[in-house]
Formats: C-alpha cells, sequence, structure tokens
C-alpha cells in the first residue's frame, strides 16, 4: 500500500528558520521521502515562487504545483495531506480537507488554531468524516522525553506530583509543545481548572499570531497532579526563570528534570531523594527534525493498522485547552473551571476590545 502525499504551505527558506517562517513543509517532505509506503505527488502554496522552488527540490513536475489547495484536492486526491501554514488559516484548510471526502489523513502543524471554536470543530470534524487527524507536536518522539516518561512509569521518582514548564516565546507558539509534553507525562489526564495571569506590553507576533511577553500558569489535573507553566518572550527571564527547565517532573521520591537551564547541564538528569543529580544517557536532546520523520512514521503506521496515533487531534485538543484557558483566566481575572467553554481567543479578544493594548515592535 501507498499513501499519495501532499503539502499545503511549502514556506521558504528551510535553511534559514526565523521566527516568522521556519519552511515546515520542508521538514515533513523529508520525513515522508523517508517511508516506503508515502509518495509526495503534489504541493499547493498562495505564493507561486515558494510551491516552485518546493516542488524543485523534492522532484515535483509542474503538472503538481498548485495555487490554490481546493484545486489540488480535487485534481489529485491525496491520500495524506501536511498542512503547514500559519495558524490563522489551520483550522479553515483542515476542515477543507477532511470535507472534501478524498483524504484519509491530515498532519497539520502546531498551534491547532487562532481560536478554540477553530480547534473543536477541526477535532470535530475529523471524527464526524473518519479521517485521521493529527498535529506536529514532534517533541513527543525525542528520546530525552520517552526516557524521561519510561523512568516515570518505572517508579524512579515516585509517585508524579507535579509538571513544571519553561517556555521562551509564549504560550501559544512554544508552549503548545510545553502543554502538550506535561499532559503526556500525566498519562493526558484532563485538568480540572487553571489559573494563569499574564502580561502583554510590547508585540510578540509569531507566524502571524499574538502571544504574550510573560505568563504564569498553574493548574490541576483531575487525578491531583498539578502543573505550573512559565513563558517570557523578553529575554530577561521574569517568570520562567523561576522555572529554569523546558519540563521538570516532580515526584514523592525525586525530581527529573527534561532541558534543565544552563550550558554544562545534559537534555535529560534525575535526581532521587537523598541523592544528587545523576546524568541519563539518551539518543538526541530536547530539538531535532528527526522527531518529525518518527511523528510521520508513527501517522503513517497508524494509518494503515487504524490504531490512534500518539499525535492525534483528542491530545493536541487537550493542550489547546490549557493555553486558551490560560488566557480565559487573564481575561476573567479568576480561576477558570474546565472543561473551557469559550470560542474565541481571549488574547486576540482583549487585544480587539482594547484591554491590552502592546508598544508596536517594530519586528512585525
Ligand atoms: N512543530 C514545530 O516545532 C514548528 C516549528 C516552526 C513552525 N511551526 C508551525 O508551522 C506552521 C507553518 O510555519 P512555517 O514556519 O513553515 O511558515 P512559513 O512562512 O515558512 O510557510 C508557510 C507557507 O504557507 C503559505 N500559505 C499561507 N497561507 C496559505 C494558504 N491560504 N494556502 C496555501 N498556502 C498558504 C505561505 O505562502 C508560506 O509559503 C505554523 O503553524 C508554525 O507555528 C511549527
Amino acid at each position: 500500500m501507498t499513501y499519495s502525499v501532499a503539502l499545503i504551505g511549502t514556506g521558504s527558506e528551510p535553511d534559514q528558520p526565523n521566527r516568522d517562517g521556519y519552511a515546515m513543509a520542508y521538514h515533513h517532505a523529508a520525513g515522508y521521502e523517508k517511508q516506503a509506503g508515502c509518495e509526495l505527488v503534489a504541493c499547493a502554496d498562495i505564493v507561486p515562487e515558494n510551491a516552485r522552488a518546493f516542488a524543485d527540490e523534492f522532484g515535483l513536475s509542474d503538472d503538481a504545483i498548485f495555487e490554490d489547495y481546493a484545486e489540488m484536492l480535487s485534481t489529485v486526491k491525496p491520500d495524506m495531506v501536511s498542512v503547514c501554514v500559519p495558524p490563522k488559516v489551520h483550522a479553515s484548510i483542515t476542515v477543507d480537507c477532511i470535507r472534501s471526502g478524498v483524504v484519509d489523513a491530515v498532519h497539520c502543524e502546531k498551534p491547532m488554531a487562532e481560536t478554540y471554536a477553530g480547534a473543536k470543530l477541526m477535532t470535530q470534524e475529523a471524527a464526524r468524516h473518519g479521517v485521521q487527524l493529527t498535529f506536529n507536536h514532534q517533541r513527543r518522539f525525542s528520546d530525552a522525553i520517552r526516557t524521561a516518561k519510561e523512568l516515570l512509569d518505572a517508579g524512579e521518582i515516585g509517585a508524579l506530583e507535579r509538571v513544571e514548564f519553561s517556555a521562551p516565546v509564549g504560550i501559544f507558539d512554544y508552549g503548545s509543545h510545553s502543554f502538550d509534553l506535561c499532559n503526556y507525562f500525566n498519562d493526558e489526564v484532563p485538568a480540572a481548572w487553571v489559573l494563569g495571569q499574564i502580561d502583554y506590553s510590547e508585540e510578540n507576533v509569531l507566524f502571524g499570531t499574538h502571544n504574550e511577553n510573560q505568563a504564569v500558569v498553574h493548574w490541576e489535573y483531575e487525578n491531583g497532579v498539578h502543573g505550573i507553566g512559565t513563558s517570557d518572550s523578553t529575554g530577561t527571564g521574569g517568570p520562567a526563570d523561576a522555572i529554569a527547565c523546558h519540563n521538570r517532573l516532580v515526584g514523592s521520591e525525586g525530581v527529573i528534570e527534561v532541558g534543565p537551564d544552563g550550558e554544562e547541564l545534559p537534555p535529560l538528569r534525575i535526581r532521587r531523594d537523598g541523592e544528587g543529580w545523576e546524568t541519563v544517557e539518551t539518543d538526541d536532546g530536547l530539538h531535532g527534525w528527526a522527531f518529525i520523520d518518527r511523528a510521520i512514521a508513527e501517522n503513517a503506521r497508524c494509518l494503515q493498522t487504524g490504531e490512534t496515533p500518539e499525535l492525534c487531534a483528542s491530545n493536541a485538543l487537550n493542550a489547546t485547552e490549557l493555553i486558551f484557558a490560560a488566557w480565559e483566566s487573564a481575561r476573567q481575572r479568576g480561576r477558570i473551571d474546565l472543561p473551557l467553554e469559550i470560542d474565541d481567543n481571549p488574547l486576540q479578544s482583549m487585544l480587539d476590545a482594547g484591554e491590552l493594548s502592546p508598544e508596536p515592535s517594530g519586528e512585525n
């Protein structure tokens, strides 16, 4: 069985990633190329030269290049589609792919969608149409993260009591990964409530969407495990310095740190009660394009077997609920009990209402 694969939103600068463009489609395409059962057949981008350069790189012919993704779907009828456009159009394009009736699987970039309604609609439509929908929270496939989870599950730090993270550029953009990993460590148990506060004084627009400058978020899962997450996009540390670790797992008998701050520190370490820190060897660190290869391999395998993929929409929705609940808590100036009952993007709504007025940064 060979799956035909198309990509929507090719990007233009895979060798020069910056805060507005990583050309993630190139990394997805490289992942599909490594899969024996997948064949790249088409690409679409509203910027024709972007699509052309991508097609040249991956050996696609002229009739495989489209400006209009809807025309591509009806002409090529791909089995699998990767959606690598900015978050603002994740929901509309993904839902169009799902409703096209020709696509069996969609792998969309994170963060899920610019509004909570968009994220819920994508999840609902995928289920309704029997389409496998996944989101590229590829860090779950890092060996450091996997090994941390294995140590936790083996009882090496006792019972999990708290998960923590610090995110460098915002709880929406980077934090989508951070919340997702917290949920992964806590076995996808839903959260019960979220309490959050943000500072947004200077514009911080990433991939076309606003992110706060600093945030502190506290939440509790239904199994009593607590979460504490922080963000800082200012480079001054702030709340992120208090956590000073990409992900920390605090147990009843010890602590595991993934990506502790500090140049000399390893990607993964453990401290059992009464002992000092011990480095845990891992095959890779926290970042790497190989994680996308592994995510795509798992997606293709699950499409064939009917298993639920690790990066499934319901897992992504759990992380997305925490992001928007944190911003909703800032808007309501109070604790938000879940499930979250909003449809909008509270940060954007606060901007639209003039409740937040960040200084233009000059960068965006
Ligand atoms: N998983 C990760 O770690 C990671 C890292 C970086 C970026 N991202 C995410 O990947 C997504 C894409 O980011 P990128 O860095 O690849 O951006 P990019 O700007 O490099 O590429 C996006 C492409 O989408 C195209 N596009 C925009 N609207 C379109 C439409 N309506 N139809 C067709 N094409 C359209 C643009 O012309 C552009 O070529 C974003 O959601 C971003 O947050 C994820």
